[in-house]
């Protein structure tokens, strides 16, 4: 499946350029193909594919959204009918005054991109950790390999999505519907908290054991 990206900082230049790594076609969406952002990228990545965000959507299947979550409205109200049908992996995280939750606990930043987008498929993934986990998501040593929790409502979209997350080294656990994204936007605060603010190392990620 073809994947496009819209947001190529942090996270999405780290994901498009692991993506590419195993060998999946990738394009970022850009609004200016020259911008100093876009060259950053492809110092770092030059195999990856630039094109405007409608054209790099209209010929994706997936799309990875990883933009400021402010900017998520103004970003994917002109593609809407493009994103029709596709799947959006939402990694954005909407995030307030004091590392308070940005919508105040009251909806997810995930449904309200499903309420945008009702024709297109939404997977919440990517949005747990740090940017330097979707770098690297490697844990040699542990026998365990590090969980991408991710949720939405649409089976089939989330089959896709957890082959991805297998191929690049995550553990994927399909935690339900989009409902559950909020829990999910929840356990990046404590992440970001622990690490950013609480001296943990940002190679902190979780494992999941059943039994
Ligand atoms: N940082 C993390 O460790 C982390 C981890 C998980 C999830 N997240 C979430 O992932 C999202 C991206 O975070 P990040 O750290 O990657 O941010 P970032 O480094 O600031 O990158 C943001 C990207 O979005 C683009 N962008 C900004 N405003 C835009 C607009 N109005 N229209 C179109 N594109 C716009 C930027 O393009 P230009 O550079 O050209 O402006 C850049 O490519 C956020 O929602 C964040 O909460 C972050």
């Amino acid at each position: 499946m073809k994947i496009a990206f819209l947001g190529h900082g942090n996270v999405g230049g780290a994901l498009a350029h692991r993506m590419q790594q195993i060998g999946r076609d990738v394009t970022v969406g850009a609004g200016d193909l020259q911008s100093d952002s876009v060259k950053k990228l492809l110092a770092r990545s030059p195999a990856l594919k630039v094109a405007l965000p409608a054209d790099a959507v209209s010929r994706a299947e997936i799309v990875v959204l990883a933009t400021p979550f402010q900017a998520n409205i103004e970003v994917l109200t002109p593609l809407k009918t493009a994103l029709a049908g596709k799947i959006l992996i939402d990694c954005t995280n909407p995030v307030g005054p004091g590392l308070s939750h940005g919508l105040s606990s009251k909806q997810s930043g995930t449904e309200m991109i499903q309420q945008l987008l009702p024709a297109t498929r939404v997977v919440k993934a990517f949005s747990i950790y740090g940017f330097e986990n979707f770098e690297d998501s490697s844990f040699p040593g542990y026998g365990v390999k590090p969980v991408m929790m991710f949720c939405g409502n649409d089976q089939t979209a989330k089959a896709a999505v957890s082959e991805l997350l297998k191929q690049l080294g995550w553990e994927p656990l399909d935690v339900g519907g989009v409902e559950q994204a909020l829990h999910l936007e929840h356990m990046t605060l404590l992440w970001v908290r622990m690490v950013r603010m609480g001296g943990h190392s940002p190679r902190t990620v979780w494992a999941v054991l059943s039994r």
